[in-house]
């Protein structure tokens, strides 16, 4: 079924439990700037996150962990500018929500007064309960992230599937009651088994947003430079490459240069 994104409307945290509870996915990808956030805008999807996989796939450092609330406010308020119908929801990064529930408000009320977002997400389960309290009853809606929480990857030493143990599984159940309890209005579950994410999707009345989690999600998410193709190193299992930009820009560039050294850029047609 075709999209016609001008008849859509603006997508809310409303809206997204309403979708759980009628059976209809909720398509989310990542977005750190504004020509990409315009075009998956427009495309028709659900949720733009601007994740601080920005990290990653903008800044080229190894881990999310250098990322700062300035970077998060630059990226949104990019996003935030051409967005006209996707909820968008902006991370928050490394040590802006963890020394105190109400540094951690004051933060996320920077990124929603200051750069636009529609939400904030956070990292974790009843360590930030209260700070998940502080914002979602203060008009802040908060989506939460269980699983492999990659601003942990010091502490968990790996990128490997979390919950796999009766232990690690029992305790991201409590966690997501607990941060649906605390006021969250979706939870991201991160490369954890299909079982594990089907139960705590079967829990929750908050919609639950997979990546690596399988298909018995509410949603999906994917980074978006992943699913395009962007890299030749990173693919593991849970992404579906939609197109293979890596080779289309690659080729595209090669033919550039030819043409600039070939002295048949620019021609006629592109002078004045
Ligand atoms: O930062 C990010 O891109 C994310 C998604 C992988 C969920 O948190």
């Amino acid at each position: 079924m075709s999209v016609t994104p001008t008849t859509r409307k603006r997508v809310t945290t409303r809206r997204l439990i309403d979708m759980k509870a009628a059976g209809k996915a909720i398509a989310c990808l990542t977005a750190y700037d504004a020509i990409t956030a315009g075009i998956l805008d427009s495309a028709g999807v659900d949720v733009l996150l601007v994740g601080d996989s920005v990290g990653n796939v903008i800044q080229g450092h190894d881990t999310t962990i250098p990322v700062t609330l300035e970077h998060m406010i630059y990226h949104t308020q990019a996003v935030v500018r051409v967005v006209e119908h996707a909820l968008v929801v902006t991370d928050m990064p490394f040590m802006s929500y963890q020394v105190s529930p109400q540094e951690a408000f004051r933060n996320a009320g920077r990124l929603m007064k200051e750069a636009g977002s529609g939400a904030v997400k956070l990292e974790g389960g009843q360590r930030v309960l209260e700070a998940v309290r502080l914002m979602t009853e203060n008009g802040i809606p908060v989506m939460g992230h269980l699983g492999l929480t990659p601003q942990s990857i010091h502490q968990f030493g790996s990128y490997k599937e979390r919950g796999a143990t009766p232990e690690e599984a029992e305790q991201i159940v409590r966690d997501a009651i607990a941060l649906e309890q605390a006021g969250a209005f979706a939870i991201v579950l991160e490369k954890i088994p299909t079982a594990l994410a089907a139960e705590v999707t079967k829990v929750t009345t908050v919609p639950t947003i997979g990546i690596g989690a399988g298909p018995h999600c509410d949603g999906q998410i994917l980074v978006w430079t992943d699913m395009m193709g962007m890299s030749t190193e990173f693919r593991p299992r849970f992404v579906r490459r939609y197109a293979e930009l890596h080779e289309v820009m690659t080729s595209a560039v090669q033919q550039y240069v030819t043409d600039v050294r070939g002295n048949t850029f620019p021609g006629p047609e592109e002078s004045y």
